[in-house]
């Protein structure tokens, strides 16, 4: 609250305390740049750099020429939820009733849904750090209090038990498996661990399994196989390579497929139409993605074979998704200088961990190695050239 002299009380709105989402930050300069004549080597956003698969862009040529495409259903057309609930059968091997599915704008429309729907204003949700920026945020703009829970290579950067039992009273948990920034991946064990402790402390947990499909040894496990009572969100956006197609969905527990359908309705009336038909075809796409897939796993060998040969050594395992977070503090102590360097001497774009972690982020960065594998063995030659020629890095 803050007063002008003869002018009535003013009262700040929450959303201009939230934070930016620094990786779109970083994403500008470099757009910058590149406008500016100059190619930049993006490893500092999390997209594939492909488009959607060809099955996809026909089913949306076919919709465009036979739909009407007018609004949805709020939860979205029945058919894709159908074909959701069949992709759950076929590969975890789990029974969900197409009515708990509800598709949304990206898994970013998710988080909006979830927390509104499950959380009073003032709940207490614990989220890593590091971990998605945009949980922290999005918690923060509605009134939920985030509780940064910090998690390291001790725990391979994923929350524990114990860890959580530290935390003080909770009403939520947000975990990611596998992570953004650290690629890790829970085991079933891990993962059925932490269902059973929200389960029995009566805290809701909402599961981000927004990088399942990319998994570099054994696949990853959903929440949904240990209890129907938690939160599953997932997204076109990763491994079916449409992040621009803003589509998403999620499985909630039957006490709240009521409220999210009445909020969903409210917000934004439905997700986009002609992205939910196109989806429909992108479950028989296996081949394409997957060699989308291998390319990942090239290209992860190549950033952690030359991190380490470079003296980058503190690495996460990137069991998943296409990151790595590494520590960078040998280099700079504030990691966003590091990679305003990098972008301006090497051109080659990387985010700072601040990101992730406003403790300790500042010490770390995030590779993404989503892109052309040419592009990434070129931004490791660059960075590897630099650091031998900089070996205190920007400390001296
Ligand atoms: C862990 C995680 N969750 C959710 C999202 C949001 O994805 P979208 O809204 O495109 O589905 C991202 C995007 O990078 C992410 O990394």
């Amino acid at each position: 609250m803050i007063n002008r002299p003869g002018a009535r009380p003013v009262r700040y709105p929450v959303g201009r305390d939230v934070p930016p989402f620094y990786v779109l930050e970083v994403l500008q300069a470099a757009q910058a740049m590149q406008d500016a004549g100059r190619p930049v080597l993006h490893l500092e956003v999390g997209q594939p750099c492909t488009g959607a698969p060809r099955t996809v862009l026909d089913a949306a040529n076919r919709a465009v020429a036979s739909e009407r495409l007018g609004y949805t259903t709020a939860n979205g057309i029945a058919p894709l939820r159908l074909r959701i609930a069949a992709h759950y059968a076929q590969r975890y091997g789990v029974t969900v009733d197409p009515e708990r599915i509800v598709l949304t704008a990206g898994a970013s429309g998710g988080f909006v849904l979830a927390f509104l729907a499950a959380f009073p204003a003032g709940a207490r949700v614990a989220v890593t750090e590091p971990g998605y920026p945009c949980y922290r945020n999005t918690l923060l703009a509605f009134e939920r209090v985030a509780v940064g829970v910090p998690v390291d290579a001790t725990s391979r950067f994923q929350p524990t038990p114990q860890i959580l039992d530290a935390a003080g009273p909770l009403d939520g948990l947000v975990m990611a498996s596998p992570s953004n920034p650290t690629g890790t991946a829970l085991t079933e064990a891990e993962l059925q661990a932490l269902v059973n402790w929200s389960a029995e402390r009566g805290v809701r947990l909402v599961a981000d399994e927004i990088y399942h499909g990319i998994s570099y040894s054994s696949a990853a496990p959903t929440a949904l196989s240990f209890s129907d009572d938690v939160i599953v969100l997932n997204s076109f956006s990763k491994y079916f390579s449409m992040t621009g197609w803003r589509l998403g969905w999620m499985v909630l527990p039957t006490d709240l497929v009521e409220v999210v359908d009445r909020l969903a309705g409210n917000l934004y009336i439905c997700p986009a139409t002609l992205s939910q038909h196109a989806a429909l075809a992108a479950f028989d796409a296996a081949e394409e993605l997957d060699d989308h897939v291998r390319r990942y796993g090239r290209n992860r060998e190549i950033v952690l074979e030359a991190l380490p040969a470079m003296g980058i050594t503190e690495l996460s395992p990137a069991d998943g998704a296409f990151y790595v977070y590494a520590r960078t503090s040998h280099l700079a102590r504030d990691s966003a200088a590091l990679c305003e360097a990098w972008l301006e001497e090497l051109a080659v774009a990387v985010t700072p961990g601040i990101d992730f972690d406003p403790t300790r982020g500042a010490e770390f960065v995030r590779f993404s190695f989503s892109g052309a594998t040419a592009d990434i063995a070129e931004a490791m030659g660059r960075i590897g050239a630099w650091v031998a020629a900089h070996p205190t890095g920007l400390l001296s």
